[in-house]
């Protein structure tokens, strides 16, 4: 069993079936369940800010988050050992948002978005809702000065998951037109298709899709908002999904991949360009702290304005990184 008060120890589903066993005291505990998840700088991110919390509320001292290594296979047993073992909060990151064990415990508007990031322990069950939307608008606005209200045109490269809940978030918010491209065009026209036919009344436009081959980026608003939602860009050496040099100077570049190693070649291209372009560190930020009040809020009763950690999260994520001198949020 690794070291409890190692941010970097990644557990197993065998440590969670003997963790009353081999932790006597059992603190009060969050996780973030992913495969694979040692990348993963939740652990610095949310102990940091623990940490900084308990000076002003003790009864935060003891709680400590942790990283499990979970296969798809184990998730629905893992969530029922973590409720049995009295844990408070789980994080969920890939590949297990969008898996059927946890859609079972979404809230109503989770349920739309098709994919769970949080569970809030509620008596003996979980209760999922997700921080990736506000995390991506609060990004949005704190980077790159972006507010959703005010309708900005949108491009979006990438039909998966993280897509559709971002593409949902600017409808919700009430954005401009959609442009959606995608690399396999029939997972493009179903996501299109799919989208325009349960439009609700309080999304304003309907989606249009474009090849990502060939963007027309004639059509595209001045100050469009172009957003990478694939996962090209993850690994080191991955190429810009989009010809940067077909935008013009006051289009904005989001990309919802961050790197260790500094800006993905997207936001790079869009730098060298002089476009405003962000990564999606401040996402991760903003999505953390939101998760980290939503469990104070309903198992402490302390209210936290996600603002108020966010800077010790990002300084402690940065630090994790390497990436100096940390930013600002
Ligand atoms: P996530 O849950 O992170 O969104 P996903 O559901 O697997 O992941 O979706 C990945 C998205 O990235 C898809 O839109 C995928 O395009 P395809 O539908 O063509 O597979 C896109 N993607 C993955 N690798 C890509 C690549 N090398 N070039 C362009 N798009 C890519």
């Amino acid at each position: 069993m690794p070291n409890p008060l190692d941010d970097r120890a990644v557990y197993t589903f065998d440590d969670l079936k003997s963790w009353e066993v081999k932790r006597p005291g059992l603190p009060p505990s969050l996780a973030v369940l992913g495969h694979p998840v040692a990348h993963s700088v939740s652990p610095q991110m949310h102990n940091a800010a623990l940490a900084e919390l308990a000076k002003k509320y003790p009864q935060l001292k003891d709680w400590r988050y942790f990283k499990f290594d979970v296969f798809p296979e184990q998730l629905p047993l893992t969530l029922e050992l973590l409720q049995q073992k009295g844990f408070r909060g789980v994080n969920l990151t890939v590949p297990h948002k969008t898996d059927s064990a946890v859609l079972a415990f979404a809230d109503l508007h989770t349920k739309k978005l098709q994919a769970v990031n949080t569970l809030v322990r509620e008596g003996q069950n979980w209760l999922g809702s997700n921080s990736d939307g506000y995390g991506f608008i609060q990004s949005l606005h704190r980077d790159l000065g972006v507010n959703l209200r005010d309708g900005p045109e949108i491009v979006i490269m990438g039909v998966g998951g993280a897509a559709r809940s971002v593409v949902i978030a600017c409808l919700e918010e009430g954005c401009g037109k959609v442009w959606v491209g995608n690399r396999t065009p029939e997972k493009l026209q179903n996501f299109v298709e799919q989208f325009n036919r349960m439009k609700p009344a309080s999304h304003l436009h309907t989606l249009e899709a474009f090849k990502l081959a060939a963007p027309p980026t004639e059509k595209w608003a001045k100050n469009a908002l172009v957003i990478n939602a694939t996962s090209l860009g993850l690994q080191s050496g991955d190429p810009s999904p989009l010809n940067v040099s077909l935008l013009g100077p006051q289009v904005k570049v989001f990309d919802l991949i961050y790197h260790r190693q500094g800006a993905t070649a997207l936001v790079a291209a869009a730098r060298a360009r002089k476009l405003s372009a962000a990564d999606g560190l401040g996402m991760l930020i903003w999505q953390g702290a939101k998760s980290l009040t939503l469990w104070i809020k309903a198992l402490e009763g302390i209210e936290i304005k996600p603002e108020d950690i966010t800077q010790t999260m990002m300084n402690a994520a940065c630090g994790e990184l390497a990436i100096s001198p940390p930013r600002n949020v």
